[in-house]
């Protein structure tokens, strides 16, 4: 496992690679975060276990409060965000700030690009202080038949 890296902000959560054993906790905050959209349990085991994947947890104690995932796009020299979350009692802290500059410092591509549901005004707006600008939307991309803003950041 990777050295724990401490926010600096009001948060006492440390930031560290997640694996399979993390799978159940992951897949409950997943659950709860994203009541429409929560990936499905082989597809999540493919999130904590495949190489190409950076997945990193937010931990405080003996409880993960934050995830991000993002998937290296290697040969199209682009990484995509798979997903983020961070449990509602620990939002507003700087976890999710903290969880997509910690996983954004791990890919080693020219650019990170990612999709957010149009109505998700706190998401957009983490992504957008982050370095995320618009660079399209897909009509009825999502269930329910929601819009995606898609947003990229030149990082490397
Ligand atoms: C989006 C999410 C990951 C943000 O996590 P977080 O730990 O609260 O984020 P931070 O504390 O780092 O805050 C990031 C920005 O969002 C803003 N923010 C946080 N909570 C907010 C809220 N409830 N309402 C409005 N803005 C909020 C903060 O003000 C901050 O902006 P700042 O740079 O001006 O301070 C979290 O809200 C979440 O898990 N949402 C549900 C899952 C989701 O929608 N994921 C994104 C899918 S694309």
């Amino acid at each position: 496992m990777d050295q724990s890296i401490a926010i600096t902000s009001g948060s006492t959560a440390a930031i560290q690679t997640a694996s399979w054993h993390d799978l159940t906790p992951i897949r409950e905050l997943e659950r709860l975060c994203f009541p429409q959209d929560a990936w499905p349990w082989l597809d999540m085991l493919g999130v904590l276990t495949l190489p190409s994947m950076v997945s990193l947890k937010a931990v405080e104690g003996d409880k993960i409060t934050g995830f991000v995932a993002a998937d290296i796009k290697r040969r199209r020299r682009f990484a995509w965000i798979a997903t983020i979350c961070v449990h509602p009692k620990n939002r507003g802290q700087g976890i999710g700030t903290a969880l997509l500059n910690n996983c954004e410092d791990k890919l080693t591509v020219p650019r990170v690009r990612l999709s957010v549901r149009a109505s998700n005004s706190t998401a957009i707006k983490l992504y957008s202080h982050s370095g995320y600008v618009q660079t399209d939307i897909w009509k009825r991309y999502y269930r329910g038949g929601e819009d995606a803003v898609v947003m990229e950041k030149n990082i490397n």
